[in-house]
């Protein structure tokens, strides 16, 4: 292929420690070698792109740097994998958008086994308001549900206006599990009702008086985003056999809590890695997320922007405040 000029977010370290983003002109030979060259269509911002944004060493170890773990577009060019031009693709996770260039510039090029087929009944734009948050939301469920089911009792969701706790919220009570939110934001009732979830509780109210071992058990699982006191005060609160997932440490890394929960009511704690996903298991999960667990109010869901407008999207989620999923439309 001609070595073509695009428009890329780059992060450039002038100085050490000292990061600038800039939207800029990049050439197709400038991107690493691989298999498949993808034109992106659509792209999703997610917590760990803001990290990479800002000098995060422990996602991106070298700048300058195009971010964005999400990518789906059509092939340009394939030169294995059973992929031919014209076809619609999604490409997350693996190394894209962290030492790979990523999905903040209108083409990425990756190996063929990181290069999933579009499923049908989902658009290139809904598998990026999905994106890896919607993503790991899938995952989350797929290892609940298999031990958890609707009648065996509520299921709590914290961080849940963020990308993950929404999707996941949204999953569940299409299931018809009954929800509980866990949220900090004083405005989040609208869109968590809108959701499915029955009821609503302040992120200061979940975890007070939760110092104790063992609380009084309100849920049959939990879907954890945040980590630290909440998902601690989550485990003691969930009952005999429940299950909890854990998938972010937006609020910490530590887990303040003693095996209790575990040897006393059987909780089991699942961790969710979308990286590292085996492919078998990301497409059950792509064609879940684009049929039965398609949530209803998806389009409600999102911002959609242009590359130019990441900027203070970046800043907003360093801060926990966005709700939904941030769409990047690589095209405006
Ligand atoms: N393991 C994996 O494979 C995987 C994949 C994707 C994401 N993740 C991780 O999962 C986490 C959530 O990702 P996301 O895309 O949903 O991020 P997000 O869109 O930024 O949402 C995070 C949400 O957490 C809540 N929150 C923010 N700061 C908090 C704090 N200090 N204490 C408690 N809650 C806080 C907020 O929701 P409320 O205001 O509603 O409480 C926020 O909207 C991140 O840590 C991300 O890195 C992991």
């Amino acid at each position: 292929m001609e070595n073509k000029t695009f428009k890329a977010l780059v992060v450039e370290e002038p100085d050490k420690n000292v990061f600038i983003r800039k939207v800029k002109d990049i050439t197709i030979n400038s991107l690493p070698a691989g298999d498949v060259i993808v034109r992106v269509k659509y792209s999703s911002l997610n917590y760990k792109d803001a990290l990479s944004a800002t000098g995060n060493k422990s996602v991106t170890r070298t700048y300058p740097h195009t971010p964005g773990v999400d990518a789906a577009g059509v092939v340009e060019e394939s030169a294995e994998g059973g992929f031919v031009p014209g076809d619609q693709v999604i490409v997350t996770s693996y190394d894209l958008g962290m030492n790979t260039s990523g999905g903040f510039g209108q083409y990425i090029r990756v190996p063929a086994g990181w290069v999933v087929k579009l499923p049908s009944g989902l658009t290139l734009k809904e598998s990026m308001i999905f994106g890896t948050a919607g993503f790991t939301a899938g995952m989350s469920v797929h290892r609940l549900t298999a031990y958890v089911k609707p009648e065996q009792g509520v299921i709590l969701v914290t961080g849940a206006t963020g990308g993950v706790g929404s999707i996941a919220v949204g999953i569940l009570s299409r299931l018809g599990y009954s929800v509980t939110a866990v949220s900090g934001k004083s405005d989040a009732e609208g869109l968590l009702k809108k959701l499915g979830a029955g009821e609503i509780i302040s992120r200061k109210e979940f975890t007070e008086n939760s110092n104790r071992p063992l609380l009084k058990v309100r849920w049959a699982g939990a879907i954890d985003t945040v980590g630290g006191e909440i998902l601690a005060t989550a485990i003691k609160s969930t009952g005999p056999l429940g299950v909890v997932t854990c998938c972010g440490n937006v609020a910490s890394p530590e887990l303040p809590i003693n095996v209790f929960p575990f040897i006393l009511r059987g909780v089991s704690l699942i961790g969710i890695d979308s990286q590292n996903c085996p492919m078998a298991l990301r497409k059950e999960i792509w064609t879940k997320l684009a049929d039965i667990w398609k949530p209803d109010m998806l389009e409600d869901l999102y911002d959609e922007i242009s590359l130019g407008e990441l900027d203070n999207k970046i800043a907003a989620i360093l801060k926990g405040q966005l709700k939904g999923r941030t769409l990047v439309n690589l095209d405006r």
